[in-house]
């Protein structure tokens, strides 16, 4: 009785991402004719080896192995390896969905955690299911996912001189909600101000390989302090399978990393037991990347961009401030400089800027409050992944597309979206 009333008064709600979803679909069904983008989902159909894949793993029924078999660890540590991080399978842990791991680690880490804010909406909650306080930290301007790092410094010393116990940090590289990457000198500073401040660093990069030009440089924290650093990955947005749950971390070598692991492997162990067997056949093939699935990534990664980049353009145009995307399928403009304009039509704060896109203009977005960042601010996240056709014909047509925003049923949505958004500051 009493555990129950603690978790319902830590959360007492539904995610509102996964909230807001259910919402729109019910109302999708009921004939409501809303444009959706307020879901971080990558709606792209199930690549065609996968369905062979998970075909050939139904016939695994036994649990095995906590951590994983030892095949899919071995594919997950070749990822991590092929991306600057050398990693042996024993440091490696897969699960359903990254999710899990996310949660466990804040119940295996000691302290209280920094996250970035805005963040991807189910930190606070993960790491407040675990009894911790969450300090929140705002992101620098040219990218989100890390907390700015002079003002983590500033916090953290201020969070503990008021007896708060900061140890961890969480980012985002690339970031959900602001669709940036952080760049390499910001991922340094950072890692400074942790070895300084002494902080464990999760860096969660489920979006790693969605980075929309191929230039861009991605340094993860594990590079640059790699004795602090857990990284934690997925199949969910990268090679859109968020409905298959699979996800996997990378543990420092040595001690400690070992300890962190037997940490999150006994949450496994008492909570999800293991990734499950017939998903483990499909791990082990995405994660070893044979030439088709990294030309899958790289066809996503360009969709992903193109249509990021449109809406983009349609945000700027009608008068809000807006990073550039550069990695993931989102976008997060900030509508102050027309907050004159919406006072006319009852737009203050971000749940009425919420409300009025819904009410007005059927345009669902995730309000910028649900992402930890200023209820008074004009800002919301817009997931731009769903914009690619309702049925797996357009979706592929979508993906396999030179110029996707062109096609006549993505040209039609972002009609749709730029006729509302430029009555918004006019
Ligand atoms: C930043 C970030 N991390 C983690 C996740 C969780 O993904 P999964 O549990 O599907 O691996 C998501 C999904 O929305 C996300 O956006």
């Amino acid at each position: 009785m009493t555990e129950t009333a603690t978790v319902a008064a830590v959360l007492g709600r539904m995610s509102p991402n996964l909230e807001l979803n259910q919402n729109v679909a019910e109302r999708r069904a009921d004939g409501d004719d809303i444009v959706h983008l307020g879901f971080g989902e990558a709606r792209l159909p199930v690549f065609g080896p996968f369905a062979q894949a998970l075909a050939a793993g139904a016939r695994h029924n036994a649990y095995g192995p906590v951590n994983g078999a030892p095949r899919v660890r071995e594919a997950v540590a070749g990822y991590f390896t092929r991306r600057g991080l050398p990693t042996e399978a024993p440091q490696v842990i897969t699960a359903p969905g990254s999710k899990p791991i996310l949660t466990a680690l804040q119940l295996v880490l000691p302290g209280d955690t920094v996250i970035p804010a805005p963040a991807w909406n189910s930190y606070r909650p993960q790491a407040e299911l675990a009894g911790k306080r969450v300090l929140p930290v705002p992101i620098p301007e040219a990218c989100g996912g890390v907390p700015d790092p002079e003002r983590l410094r500033e916090i953290v010393r201020e969070a503990r001189r008021r007896g708060a116990d900061p140890r961890t940090v969480i980012v985002t590289l690339p970031d959900n909600p602001t669709g940036t990457v952080a760049s390499p000198e910001t991922v340094r500073e950072l890692c400074a101000v942790a070895e300084q401040e002494d902080l464990v660093i999760v860096s969660d990069e489920i979006y790693r390989d969605l980075v929309h030009d191929p230039a861009t440089p991605v340094l993860s924290p594990a590079e640059v302090a790699p004795h602090r650093t857990i990284v934690t990955t997925g199949l969910s947005k990268t090679l859109a399978l968020g409905g298959w749950r699979i996800g996997a971390a990378r543990f420092p070598a040595g001690d400690w990393g070992e300890r962190a692991h037997r940490g999150v492997a006994s949450v496994a162990s008492e909570v999800w037991s293991t990734l499950a067997a017939p998903m483990q056949e499909v791990a082990a093939y995405a994660f070893d990347e044979p030439p088709e699935i990294r030309q899958r990534l790289a066809a996503s990664a360009r969709l992903h961009g193109a249509v990021a980049r449109a809406v983009h353009g349609i945000m700027t145009d009608s008068g809000a401030l807006c990073r550039p995307p550069t990695g993931g399928f989102y976008v997060y403009p900030d509508f102050e400089p027309v907050r004159g304009a919406l006072a006319g039509r009852g737009v203050a704060d971000s749940a009425s800027l919420f409300q009025y896109l819904l009410d007005e203009h059927r345009i669902a977005v995730l309000a910028g409050h649900h992402l930890g960042d200023d209820p008074g601010a004009l800002r919301f996240k817009a997931a731009t992944s769903l914009l690619y056709g309702d049925t797996r014909e357009l979706q592929q047509q979508a993906l396999e597309a030179t110029d996707p925003v062109r096609l006549p049923h993505v040209a039609a949505v972002l009609d749709r979206i730029r006729d509302c958004f430029a009555k918004l500051g006019a």
